[in-house]
């Protein structure tokens, strides 16, 4: 069988270019869209992120500004600025970069940004709205999934989806998207994690797999039917002293090995990572959008 790829840098071109008309909409109406990206700490991963954040942004025309702290920043000066931030009508949303150095209380920071400005949705109120079907922002890696299978015309309704990983960011939203009551959802949802007895038992049921474990070669082509779908969240770094850098990178599932068998994946890099800006983008629009129908 030959496999479509489903290349997220065609969807995330696509989202982008989508946005752009709406920029221009709103800076005509006196609007820019504006975010606040908060980094404390140097991750080195975290740092190349937020880059990216900031070039999309800019090639978008949305005003993004990165504020950068010590790692030693306290959570009393971290929550006052958060509160400064959600006073602050220039900007529609704020970004904390996770993960935040260990003395910080990421709970308690994802909770003091004020819904109206969760362009991560990953405050519960946006968590709540998500479980319940109402608008709401919506994490954005797991609404870069929705974007990928809708531009490919993949319709989960009436299909069995496994999901491997339970994370807040990327398992549990993604859970919630699929079985709801809506277009391009209406699926059979399993979620498997590190406690699952038998992933390969309930993967081999599977007409999607979306992958999102943290771990290289999670998901292999025993594990799955023929003709499935592969949705690859990971990005691993392995050493590889072929490249110049010394490392490259690979997802969570074995792309070699499941190309055969799959009748579309997402590769790693170029399938899911890509969306993950181009949905904080339009987060960023939408909510810039929001102070028109207040
Ligand atoms: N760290 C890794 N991914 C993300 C993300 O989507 N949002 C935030 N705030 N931090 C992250």
């Amino acid at each position: 069988m030959s496999a479509l790829i489903l290349c997220g840098k065609t969807v995330s071109k696509n989202v982008k270019n989508n946005l752009k008309s709406e920029i221009a909409i709103l800076k005509a109406k006196g609007i820019v869209p504006s975010l606040a990206v908060v980094l404390v700490g140097d991750n080195p991963a975290s740092h190349v992120y937020v880059r990216n954040k900031q070039k999309a942004a800019e090639e978008l025309g949305i005003y993004s500004v990165t504020m950068q702290y010590d790692a030693s920043m306290s959570q009393d000066v971290l929550n006052r600025l958060i509160d400064e931030l959600n006073a602050d009508e220039h900007f529609h949303g704020i970004l904390v970069q996770l993960p935040l150095p260990k003395h910080l209380n990421e709970n308690e920071v994802i909770q003091r940004i004020s819904p109206d400005k969760d362009v991560d949705g990953f405050h519960p109120v946006s968590v709540g709205k998500l479980v319940l079907g109402q608008d709401t922002f919506v994490s954005c890696t797991p609404a870069g999934v929705m974007e990928i299978l809708k531009f490919y015309n993949i319709d989960p309704s009436g299909k069995n989806v496994v999901i491997i990983g339970r994370s807040n960011i990327v398992g549990k939203p993604m859970l919630n998207l699929l079985y709801q009551k809506a277009t391009y959802a209406n699926a059979t949802v399993t979620i498997c994690h590190t406690r699952t007895k038998d992933i390969a038992a309930h993967t081999k049921q599977a007409d999607i797999v979306i992958v999102a474990a943290g771990r290289p070669h999670t998901l292999t082509a025993d594990m799955v039917k023929e003709g499935v779908v592969v949705i690859d969240v990971g990005i691993n770094r392995i050493e590889d002293p072929t490249t110049e850098k010394g490392y490259s990178l690979v997802g969570d599932a074995d792309y070699e090995g499941l190309l055969s068998k799959v009748s579309a994946i997402t590769p790693v890099p170029g399938g899911v990572g890509p969306m993950t800006i181009a949905m904080l983008m339009k987060n960023t629009v939408i909510s810039a959008g929001r102070i028109l129908s207040k």
